[in-house]
């Protein structure tokens, strides 16, 4: 199916240049992008799921820009400040002059970037379309300036910046899933999701840890990680935790698994990081998880592990999130490498839960 809003707005003969590389910021697996000119289409994703799909599609892909462009398409993301990021980010790699397409849905903001946009420069008239606008305006150096992503900083020692999961401050399922590792931790961990690297800051602080690698989707969110960890055990992976396989495997896991793609819960991908850790985990191993707790992991966690025992913080049962400890992946459960993203059925019936402390 084409894109409506794309087609419309490059219906016009000037609507692009007729040569040069065209910048595509972050569009996703299945977004539709005939109307572009596949051999100077240079798409701009950092989530590795989205880039490993679009790549494979035959797309150039990179998780950030690269050089200089004669124009660009920006499918704006939900979060204002990395939107004008992206923006700021095109408006200084496109040449001066060279069009900056903007699409967006109105669930996603693109009103008010059209209002933010127009008090700075000239902008076409937007095109309205199932739910959502696009509208261009010239690259104009200096333009957005002001725009490009700050760092903030969300714990004492440690930088993110827009867009990332939980930028502004410590996720407070991290924190809760952090009290309730043990003092000592098996030796070779992993964390997966592991976002801006707090978790894992409080990993390399436990007892016994020789070894942390890092395994992350998204390119600036591990970018971030790799300034806020220096410490030598560790490795930083950028990929789907679903396609990584080790060997020797991992002795121990943490996690804080996603629970959304866009605007709705999708319990599917809690389900398929659980799957991907047992797969991962040598048969010995232990995951440690924390989950929101309208979610329905338990059966999923069960299906792959031996034991689950759910913990409790020391600051008592808490009304939004769950900690799990999950022992021993079931070797014939246990699968690696098929991909986090892809949804799959949970089979086993739901048991009680012992309830420990630690
Ligand atoms: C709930 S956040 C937790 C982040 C971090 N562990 C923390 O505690 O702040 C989940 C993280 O998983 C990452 N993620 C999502 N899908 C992924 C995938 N398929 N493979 C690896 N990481 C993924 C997200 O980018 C995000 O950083």
């Amino acid at each position: 199916m084409s894109h409506t809003r794309l087609s419309l707005a490059l219906d016009a003969p000037e609507a692009l240049p007729t040569e040069g590389r065209i910048a595509v910021f972050r569009p996703t697996a299945d977004t539709d992008l005939s109307l572009l000119p596949k051999d100077r289409a240079h798409l701009v994703q950092g989530f590795r799921p989205d880039y490993d799909a679009l790549s494979a599609r035959g797309y150039t892909v990179s998780p950030m820009p690269e050089g200089d462009y004669a124009a660009a398409v920006v499918f704006l993301p939900r979060a204002k400040a990395e939107a004008r990021a992206l923006l700021a980010a095109a408006c200084d790699g496109v040449a001066p002059g060279g069009p900056i397409w903007v699409d967006g849905m109105k669930t996603d903001g693109i009103d008010s970037i059209i209002r933010d946009v127009r008090a700075r420069l000239p902008i076409s008239d937007p095109i309205a379309k199932a739910h959502g606008k696009i509208f261009s305006f010239a690259a104009t150096p200096g333009g957005l300036a002001g725009w490009a992503a700050q760092p903030m900083t969300p714990a004492e020692g440690f930088t993110t910046q827009p867009g990332v999961f939980s930028a502004d401050a410590v996720d407070r399922g991290s924190a809760l899933l952090a009290a309730c590792l043990p003092d000592h931790l098996p030796a070779k961990m992993v964390d997966l999701g592991a976002g801006w690297g707090w978790l894992s800051a409080q990993v390399l602080a436990r007892d016994g840890v020789e070894s942390l690698e890092l395994i992350e989707a998204e390119h600036a969110a591990l970018e971030c990680a790799k300034q806020n960890i220096t410490d030598p055990r560790v490795q930083f992976t950028w990929a789907d935790v679903g396609k990584v396989t080790r060997d020797p495997r991992p002795t121990g896991a943490v996690m804080n698994p996603p629970f959304h793609t866009s605007r709705n819960a999708d319990p599917a991908l809690g389900a398929a990081f659980i799957r991907a850790a047992a797969g991962l985990l040598s048969l010995s191993g232990t995951l440690w998880m924390v989950a929101n707790r309208h979610l329905p992991y338990e059966a999923v966690l069960r299906e792959m592990f031996h034991e689950v025992t759910e913990l409790t913080p020391p600051t008592g049962r808490d009304g939004a999130f769950r900690i799990f400890r999950a022992e021993r992946p079931i070797a014939h459960a246990a699968k690696p490498g098929k991909g986090a993203q892809t949804p799959a059925p949970t089979g086993a019936k739901p048991r009680r839960v012992a309830r420990t402390r630690r």
